[in-house]
């Protein structure tokens, strides 16, 4: 057995929480596929929290995701995509959205608990540089306190945030180099699977919800345009503190009102809105919330 298989044997057998922290292509979602099917064979309820908000395995792209994985057959690309429960961030990269991160994180953890799971492996973003990095994983390291934090590694670009684990927390901090067969990603694929992804959240059939304005986190301001959040990027809650989907808003200059879009088939309570616009070609352009709005 090589490092990376008694690493993995190790995570199985004595964690109940695993997060992968690493930089871009650094195979942290290989790993943890890899040590879902590990504790599968060793007969442990498991879960897939994935955290990356761009590149998902489960869950539409600007969410937080968890499934729980029963038996090999979930693992199948197109099964794990169809999360047990999502949420909502609104955002395809984390900078400058690192409290949805986190709290969604947390959040989703207790809920795979609460359905079961023994072990549950944490895919995040690559993320990893800077102050932001640090503080994000910081700050997930708190909330969802893994018994281990595997580290991949390339060079020296995560030796800060391990040693911020190491010094601050009880968890278990591996590191291992990233894997020389990992095959890079190009910005360009990056944006077709996240562009693919929405897609496919939102193939049809697809419901048309009328709106009302007053329903929206954040409040609109007064005096407030409707148009300008057209085909924006929304969260649908179920008013009891659940993500039961995502949806897009068209505004109808004709009939001056706005309509949600979306593939749930429940109608909303309350609507987060997120921090992009989808294009027609479900590309998505960032939008911030306090230009739209005016104010800080
Ligand atoms: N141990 C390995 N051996 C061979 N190929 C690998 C290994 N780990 C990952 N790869 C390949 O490298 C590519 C990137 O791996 P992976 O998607 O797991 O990385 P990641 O860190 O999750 O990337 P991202 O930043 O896109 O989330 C994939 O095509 C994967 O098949
Ligand atoms: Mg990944």
């Amino acid at each position: 057995m090589d490092d990376y298989q008694l690493l993995i044997e190790r995570a199985v057998t004595r964690a109940n929480t695993v997060a992968l922290v690493g930089g871009l292509d650094s195979g942290k979602t290989t790993t943890a596929l890899r040590m879902i099917r590990a504790a599968l064979e060793h007969g442990r309820t498991t879960a897939f929290l994935d955290v990356d908000l761009g590149q998902k395995s489960v869950g539409p792209p600007a969410t937080v995701g968890m499934k729980l994985v029963r038996s090999a057959a979930d693992l199948e690309p197109a099964v794990l995509a169809v999360a047990d429960s999502i949420y909502f961030v609104g955002a395809t990269s984390p900078q400058g959205h690192l409290l949805p991160v986190v709290a969604g994180a947390a959040s989703l953890l207790a809920r795979a608990r609460e359905a079961g799971a023994e072990f549950v492996v944490v895919d995040t973003s690559g993320l990893v540089s800077g102050v932001y990095g640090q503080i994000l994983k910081y700050h997930k390291v708190d909330l969802l306190r893994p018994e281990l934090v595997i580290g991949l590694k390339r060079g020296g670009e995560l030796d800060p945030i391990l040693g911020i684990l190491n010094r601050f927390f009880a968890t278990d901090v591996a590191a291992l180099p990233v894997h020389p067969e990992v095959v890079p990603t190009s910005v360009e694929q990056r944006a077709a699977n996240r562009e693919e992804a929405m897609r496919r959240y939102f193939a049809e059939p697809l419901q048309r919800y009328r709106v009302k304005p007053t329903v929206f986190m954040p409040a609109l301001p007064a005096l407030f345009e409707l148009e300008e959040l057209d085909r924006l990027l929304v969260g649908l809650s179920d008013g009891a503190g659940s993500t039961i989907g995502m949806g897009y808003l068209e505004h109808s200059a004709d009939e001056g009102v706005l309509r949600l879009i979306s593939p749930v088939a429940e109608a909303p309570k309350a609507l987060r809105l997120g921090s992009v616009r989808l294009d027609e070609a479900f590309r998505a352009k960032r939008v911030d919330l306090r230009n739209l709005f005016g104010t800080d």
